[in-house]
């Protein structure tokens, strides 16, 4: 009876979803006869209404108000504040002639005002319930202020930690990608379009961005089509199939072809494939940027290039709207290719319920009580601490003791209010920001003498102030120093030819380090650092990214034990930048790294081990795994596999582990890389508590692309990994056979 009531649900949910998605497609076949081609252009195009930067910069407001009102504009990104949006909004929907509402985006990508952490710092928590919440809450406060769209996720798989958008990002693993990319599309927009307090998602780059050759912000990439399917596509795949309502293109080529004019991702992959029916946003006009690139010989190719391969949307290009009407014209354009694309931006319109409520409850009100209010500043405290990842902690120096005598706080981030807040900071502010210093001085007891110095700045050559935190360490029980990287330093345009702290950062922690008083060194950062050092001689290394407006709070509470650290790091830190791309999943070759003989993989001027490897993270408890169980020995192509592994608590404290699972496809028509993540678990013990843990590999886990590029299961043996980490794991292995 149940499951005829569940078919008879699911029946009239699908049947209710197909009448709204009709009367949609009706809606808009009846706009489309109506609309001018200046109207159609107008959904296409979208200016930054910031007044800025860009090729619309200086356009003064009442220019882009008389666009909209002639329907010359479908969609602005940076105008964003309930009274900005409603003042523009309410000449669309009053005085166009079509009264068409217009779509605001803006780059939401760790939060509008409430600053949560960086999206790699939130990858590090591995749990991505806790990311989902972050996204939420952002589209909250966004939508509260008339935003409607961000441009996040980003998606890009990053090997390459010169590239400063790795912050950006969920690191270098396909499947927590995978995992991230589905729970910031879930958060952002929600259960259904259009539900309160959600915005659309768009997951971007698409495609391989961060791919680029040495980890130079928009550089040529260059990959077979089995590395881009297999590592850098399925995090877009994921947002896809999580219900991404757009995508963007990226600037980059890839092999030869710019991905803004690239039909084979935009159409073939993206439409044909996995059956994307949102809309696809140009990256801030990269469209035109096709003539840079030399694919098109002026703008006016540039955008017949994109139009044709799939790109809805010209971000600020401007080439659509000069260009298309003398395009369609020559006929490189045809009005059905135009028309495609003005349907799918007003179906994510009419799916947002933008036509019925064009102001989406966003008012001065709403920012009031939706913006950084108590609940959001306690939620991103939360995922902030869940963010942190703990690299070293000899002899158990941590946590702290609250009741410490003398504690000195020193270092050019220890009471920054402004780097922590990290790239894209968009509406965060230094004011909002708890630094490592206040959130210190609040968790330590009364008793407790605190003592700071800057000691150095991030960058620059002056070490005038060495002595000052050389003496006040002296005299302190344990110094906390806190060293890292500007915000500015990693995000967009921000790539970086070396991984280690910038300025005399390093030498300053050396001088503290020299003085004999045990060292603490908090990292804030946007990227992976080359701290071999630090990593050699400090006592602790607390990876802090960059956690936002809640960082001292987040950090002070790991540093005391109020919380047990449990991240885990969703990309290797290598020991010297000579040594990247670095990354765990990589292939065997036919002379794997051997440091004892010489004619195989390596370098022979440094240990070929990362510093830290990919899912490492320490914890104030201590785990034990028991040998992973598997359900059997051998399967055919089409079967799942159990895997269980029992986990114990054997500390003495409280704590969450990130319990992983890798398998190795040991022979195959391709080679397989070494190790590949196919499930994870974040759970918590109690002291002396044991957990059975259960993973399923099914046939789609197993898969890979075959010689001939065909998506399947390969009969033959298979490696499985269970363990805290990339390297410290335990194995078993199983036969997949054909039949
Ligand atoms: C970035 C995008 C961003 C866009 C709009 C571009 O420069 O690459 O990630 O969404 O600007 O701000």
């Amino acid at each position: 009876m149940k499951k005829i009531i569940f078919a008879i649900f699911l029946c009239s949910t699908l049947l209710l979803a197909s009448s709204k998605d009709n009367t949609i497609e009706q809606k808009i076949d009846s706009l489309l006869t109506l609309m001018t081609l200046d109207e159609k252009i107008g959904q296409l195009t979208q200016y930054s209404g910031n007044y800025e930067t860009g090729p619309s910069a200086g356009t003064v407001k009442n220019e882009f108000q008389k666009l909209v009102k002639e329907g010359k504009v479908g969609s602005f990104l940076n105008v964003h504040g309930a009274t900005n949006t409603h003042e523009m909004q309410k000449i669309a929907v009053e005085q166009s002639r079509l009264k068409i509402p217009l779509l605001f985006g803006y780059d939401v990508i760790h939060g509008y005002r409430t600053t949560f952490p960086i999206p790699l710092a939130e990858a590090s928590s591995w749990d991505p319930q806790a990311v989902e919440k972050s996204a939420r809450i952002s589209a909250i406060e966004a939508a509260a202020a008339g935003v409607h769209w961000t441009f996040a996720p980003m998606v890009d798989i990053a090997r390459d930690p010169r590239w400063g958008r790795i912050a950006e990002g969920s690191g270098e693993d396909p499947y927590l990608g995978s995992a991230m990319a589905a729970a910031r599309v879930k958060g952002f927009q929600g259960n259904s379009y259009g539900e309160k307090g959600t915005i659309l998602s768009c997951a971007k780059h698409f495609a391989a961005y961060g791919g680029a050759e040495g980890g130079r912000d928009y550089n040529t990439v260059d990959m077979s089509e089995r590395t881009l399917r297999e590592i850098y596509l399925l995090p877009y795949k994921a947002a896809v199939d999580a219900g991404a309502a757009t995508i963007m293109s990226s600037f980059n080529e890839i092999a030869g072809v710019p991905s803004t004019g690239s039909k084979f991702l935009l159409t073939d992959v993206l439409r044909k494939e996995w059956h994307f029916d949102g809309f696809v946003v140009s990256d801030w006009t990269s469209i035109p940027e096709m003539h840079t690139h030399g694919v098109a010989a002026n703008d006016a190719e540039s955008a017949m290039l994109a139009l044709n391969a799939g790109t809805d949307m010209d971000m600020e290009g401007g080439v659509y709207r000069k260009h298309l009407p003398q395009l369609l014209k020559e006929g490189k354009v045809s009005e059905q290719t135009l028309n495609e694309a003005v349907r799918r931006i007003l179906r994510v319109k009419l799916r947002l319920g933008l036509f019925a409520d064009p102001y989406r409850n966003a008012s001065p009100e709403a920012e009031k009580k939706d913006i950084y209010n108590a609940a959001h500043i306690a939620a991103t405290r939360d995922v902030a601490r869940k963010s942190i990842v703990l690299l070293k902690n000899e002899k158990d120096i941590l946590p702290l003791k609250k009741e410490i005598k003398t504690l000195a706080v020193v270092g050019p981030l220890a009471n920054n209010t402004e780097e922590p807040l990290g790239p894209w900071h968009q509406q965060g502010r230094p004011s909002d920001v708890v630094t490592v210093l206040d959130g210190i001085t609040k968790t330590v007891s009364s008793d407790t003498k605190i003592l700071f110095a800057k000691g150095c700045d991030i960058v620059g050559n002056d070490t005038k102030g060495f002595d000052e935190a050389v003496s006040i360490a002296k005299k302190s029980d344990v110094v906390i120093v806190v060293v890292g990287e500007a915000a500015e330093m990693s995000g967009e345009a921000a790539s970086r030819s070396s991984l280690t702290l910038p300025g005399k950062q390093e030498k300053f922690v050396e001088a503290i380090q020299a003085t004999g008083t045990p060292v603490v060194v908090v990292l804030m950062n946007g990227r992976p650092l080359a701290v071999t050092w630090i990593a050699e001689h400090v006592s602790a290394i607390v990876e802090a990214w960059f956690l936002g407006v809640q960082s001292g709070n987040a950090i002070a509470d790991v540093l005391f034990g109020e919380y047990t650290p449990s991240g885990k790091l969703p990309v290797t830190f290598p020991r010297t930048v000579g040594q990247v791309p670095y990354y765990y999943n990589y292939k065997n070759t036919g002379r794997p790294m051997d440091e004892k003989q010489k004619y195989n993989s390596k370098y022979i001027d440094i240990s070929n081990t990362p510093l830290f490897p990919f899912g490492y993270g320490l914890s104030y408890t201590t785990f034990e795994y028991s040998s992973p169980r598997l359900s059997a020995s051998k399967i055919t192509k089409k079967e799942s596999l159990k895997v269980v592994v029992d986990v114990k608590n054997i500390g003495r404290r409280a704590g969450e582990e990130v319990v992983q699972l890798y398998i190795r496809d040991e022979y195959g028509s391709v080679t397989r890389p070494v190790k590949e993540l196919k499930g994870f678990q974040k759970i918590a013990l109690v002291p002396g508590e044991k957990k059975s843990v259960e993973f399923t590999l099914t046939p789609e886990l197993l898969s890979m692309y075959d010689i001939n590029m065909k998506w399947g299961v390969e009969a033959g043996t298979f490696k499985v990994y269970v363990g805290t980490n990339s390297v410290d794991v335990q194995e078993a292995s199983f036969e997949v056979s054909e039949l």
